[in-house]
């Protein structure tokens, strides 16, 4: 009988995490998820995977790990001894790693190192492959466009630079010790799981809220930046595809278009047949609803609409949220990727907001929503693959 395959996940209670996890498991994987401790319970992305009445055989199984700890990382590779390890643990958000600077070092750049020298040292190199979680900040400043795995980097943020030490690490490691590591170099990727404090997921929450009445605006920072953003779903699959390749390489993984965060607004509140006009520049601009058509409203979120008017304002700038250093435009071309993986997207742009627009209105609709104090931030993952 075929042995199944052991894939280790990193930061398998995130975003990629639990749509990777799925995926693994649908393919007959056995799938071991690090998670780090928490003071509440952080595995909403992941319950459905618990086997929570012990009643049946199960193939995901979790240990508690820390990217900042190499004791604890090369216990558990040893003792799971798995095929692939995905490395998808990071302090990933861009803003937070000015405040945090020193952590996200540790974390997300010798992490990284980390998981490369417990493979070496247990010496599996021939046995392991890896991914790691590379990213379109490593080209910041951006010196072409599109971005291609051939343009030079200029990250601009201590996330960018943590990760960029990641990547060549990867490379070092790849050529040094013949290990099969590869970068995935991916673009934004965006769904109903993301974190909340990420732009588009901090729109599509205040749009559901602002239309059942929850909210009467969304404080936001840059609105003319630009980014390519693609749906998680279809992005974890690339991770998947690099680690079939017989052959260790990197690959950049984007949709090719790059769309500015007041054209995502516009879009989110779209779906639902409300319009934005934007007044005013900098950090005195507001956006507000310009029209809006409250039979296809009323018929989404399923309620009477009394409390919108056209002329509210929703939009406001609120300069919290500017970077010291900003990406202002990041667009990429995955015909690599295309070409050798056999990698498309399903989801274009308005599939995406439609998707993630739907799941908000969902969540927060639900009782329990009201009840904890808007508490219930997460959807439940079966509700939404
Ligand atoms: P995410 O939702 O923020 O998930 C990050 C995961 O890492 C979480 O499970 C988190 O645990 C875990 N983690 C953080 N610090 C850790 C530590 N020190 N030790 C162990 N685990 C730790 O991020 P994502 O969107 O899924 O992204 C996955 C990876 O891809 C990240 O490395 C990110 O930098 C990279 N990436 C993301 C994108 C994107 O657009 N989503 C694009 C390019 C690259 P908690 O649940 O406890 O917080
Ligand atoms: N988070 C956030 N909050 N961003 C805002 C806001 C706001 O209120 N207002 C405007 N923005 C702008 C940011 O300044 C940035 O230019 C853009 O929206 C996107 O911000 P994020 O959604 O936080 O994502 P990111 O592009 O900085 O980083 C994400 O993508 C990277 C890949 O390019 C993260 O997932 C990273 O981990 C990932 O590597």
């Amino acid at each position: 009988m075929k042995k199944n395959k052991i894939a280790l996940i990193t930061g398998v209670t995130g975003q990629d995490g639990a749509y990777l996890a799925d995926l693994l498991l649908k393919k007959g994987y056995i799938v071991h998820g690090l998670k780090r401790r928490s003071s509440i319970f952080n595995t909403g992305r992941i319950d459905h995977l618990f086997n929570k009445n012990r009643d049946q055989e199960t193939k995901f199984f979790y240990s508690y790990a820390d990217l900042t700890d190499s004791s604890n990382l090369i216990r558990l590779i040893k003792k799971i001894e798995p095929d692939e390890i995905y490395n998808l643990a990071a302090m990933s958000h861009v803003k937070v790693s000015f405040d945090t600077p020193e952590y996200t070092a540790n974390a997300d750049g010798i992490g990284t190192l980390r998981i490369l020298e417990a493979v070496r040292l247990l010496g599996i190199e021939n046995q392991t492959k890896i991914y790691q979680a590379s990213t379109s900040e490593l080209f910041g400043k951006v010196q072409e466009i599109p971005q291609t795995e051939k343009t030079p980097f200029y990250p601009r943020s201590p996330y960018g630079v943590a990760k960029l030490y990641a990547y060549w690490i990867t490379v070092n490691y790849r050529e040094a010790y013949g290990l099969h590591a590869s970068n995935g170099i991916l673009f934004n990727h965006e769904s109903p799981l993301r974190g909340e404090t990420f732009v588009t997921r901090k729109i599509t929450r205040a749009v559901a809220n602002i239309a059942l009445g929850f909210q009467q605006s969304l404080f936001l920072g840059n609105l003319d930046a630009k980014r390519d953003w693609g749906h998680a779903k279809d992005y974890v699959k690339s991770m998947y595809l690099i680690l079939q390749q017989d052959e260790p390489d990197d690959y950049v993984i984007a949709t090719g278009i790059t769309t500015a965060v007041r054209d995502f607004i516009q879009k989110a509140f779209n779906y639902l047949g409300i319009n934005i006009e934007y007044k005013g520049s900098g950090t005195e601009e507001v956006g507000l609803m310009s029209e809006i058509d409250f039979s296809r409203l009323e018929e989404i979120i399923g309620k009477k609409v009394k409390y919108l008017k056209p002329g509210m304002e929703i939009i406001k700038v609120d300069p919290f949220y500017y970077r010291p250093t900003e990406v202002d435009l990041l667009v990429g071309d995955a015909t690599k990727a295309r070409e050798v993986l056999g990698w498309k997207p399903k989801y274009n742009l308005d599939m995406l907001v439609e998707d993630m627009v739907a799941s908000d209105i969902k969540l927060m609709k639900k009782d329990e929503y009201l009840k904890q104090g808007g508490f219930r931030i997460q959807p439940q993952i079966e509700d939404i693959l």
